[in-house]
């Protein structure tokens, strides 16, 4: 699969490759998991169903070597998978994101052959969910502070420590664990590891009830003496730092493409409402103040749909891309906020009521701004970036 935009004549259209991807995401999505998302937004309950349609079509690994049991596509093909998805239902798009990108590609770019061999297959084929552990208590925005610790004891490592806002918990079997071998070390004392949820000691903490993407299984996690074996470390001892760093430029690619699914959503449904509902004798569409939210959100979308994509073919040639996906994150995060908003307006008192899906969306969109870094995160890495 190429990883352009039709490059060098910048058509930006996408190859027939990406497209069938869309078409075939777009076809589950419609038919499958947006009639469901309701009740999953409801319930909480892990969108197993999903999952496994997901992974017969062999998108819970979409980067992952066909070598390592992946479907051996590119990041452009992956961030439209996950648009697709968070259209229809934004907790199906974040449990795919995790699995894709957070979990997956500390393996990838730093676990060892053994590591690889062992533990992608089981979550590229959708066997096994995984999950990555970075954030704690009282280590939100500044990852470096983080107090789980690790030592060394013969063959083991020996964990202790507890982890906060974990998605995937409710389900995962697999979690990327970062800790540190001394505080005081800062991010250079850090370590990653690959731990299983059935080993003594690991305990998965009560559902979160969050706001939106509710069913998304976030949990807190605790660590109490669980004996790591020494070969479960990713990267050397003190990487961890920049494993987790390189881990999440990846994820906030996933997590802006997450954002255009919803705001392209929101722009759906205003569309569909605003042709729908007669005021004034009138469709309301054919009033100007709501045709300026519907071009708003219109432009919105087609902008932050292509920044995912330069961030993503970026990534895919090779180039270093951390700037794009940040400023991918944070526009698209807005954009999705900002359309969730102006749809619920376009929709008036039913926009407010739980009878139609864009309430939902709001509360789905918020997270987006925070999660995989906050959109002052982003602020601070993308100033890095311009000031290096
Ligand atoms: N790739 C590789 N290495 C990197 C890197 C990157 N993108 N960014 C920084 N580093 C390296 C630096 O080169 C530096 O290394 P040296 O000391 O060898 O030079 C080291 O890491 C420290 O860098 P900084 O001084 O920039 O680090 P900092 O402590 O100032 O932190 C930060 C910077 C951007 C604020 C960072 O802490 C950060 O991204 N915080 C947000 C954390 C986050 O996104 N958490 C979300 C968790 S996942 C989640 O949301 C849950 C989920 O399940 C969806």
């Amino acid at each position: 699969m190429t990883a352009t935009l039709n490059a060098p004549g910048m058509s930006f259209e996408l190859s027939e490759d990406h497209r069938m991807v869309r078409e075939m995401v777009q076809k589950l999505a419609t038919e499958e998991i947006a009639p469901r998302a309701a009740h999953y937004d409801e319930t909480r309950e892990f969108p197993w169903d999903n999952i496994k349609k997901l992974a017969e079509l062999g998108l819970m690994g979409v980067v992952v070597p066909e070598e390592y049991g992946g479907a051996g596509m590119d990041t452009l093909a992956y961030v439209t998978v996950i648009e697709e998805l968070s259209r229809a239902c934004a907790a199906t798009g974040v449990i795919a994101a995790v699995q894709n990108s957070l979990a997956t590609f500390p393996l990838l770019k730093y676990g060892t052959e053994e590591l690889k061999r062992k533990y992608l297959p089981q979550l590229a084929s959708g066997d096994k969910i995984g999950a990555y552990a970075l954030t704690e208590p009282n280590s939100g925005s500044d990852a470096a502070s983080i107090k789980t610790t690790c030592r060394l004891d013969g063959d083991h490592y020996i964990l202790e420590g507890q982890k906060t806002w974990i998605t995937n918990s409710t389900a995962a079997e697999i979690f990327i664990v970062y800790a540190t071998l001394d505080p005081s070390l800062g991010h250079k004392g850090i370590c990653c590891f690959v731990v299983e949820k059935s080993w003594e000691g690991f305990s998965v903490g009560k559902h979160e009830e969050t706001m939106g993407v509710r069913a998304s299984g976030t949990c807190p996690l605790t660590f109490e003496g669980v004996k790591i074996p020494r070969e479960n470390l990713v990267g050397k001892e003190g990487e961890g730092f920049k494993v987790a760093m390189a881990t999440l430029d990846c994820g906030r690619i996933g997590i802006a493409a997450q954002a255009v699914g919803i705001a392209q959503r929101a722009l759906d449904e205003a569309l569909r409402y605003s042709k729908e509902r007669e005021q004034f004798k009138r469709p309301i569409s054919q009033f100007q103040l709501v045709q300026e939210m519907l071009v708003n959100m219109a432009v919105g979308v087609e902008s932050a749909r292509l920044m995912v994509q330069r961030a993503a073919v970026t990534r895919d040639l090779g180039q270093s891309f951390g700037k794009e996906a940040s400023m991918a994150k944070l526009y698209a995060s807005n954009v999705a906020v900002q359309n969730a908003l102006d749809s619920i307006q376009v929709h008036g008192g039913y926009g407010y009521s739980k009878e139609y899906p864009v309430e939902r969306l709001l509360r789905d969109a918020k997270i987006t701004q925070i999660y995989e870094g906050t959109s002052e995160v982003q602020k601070l890495v993308i100033a890095k970036h311009l000031l290096a």
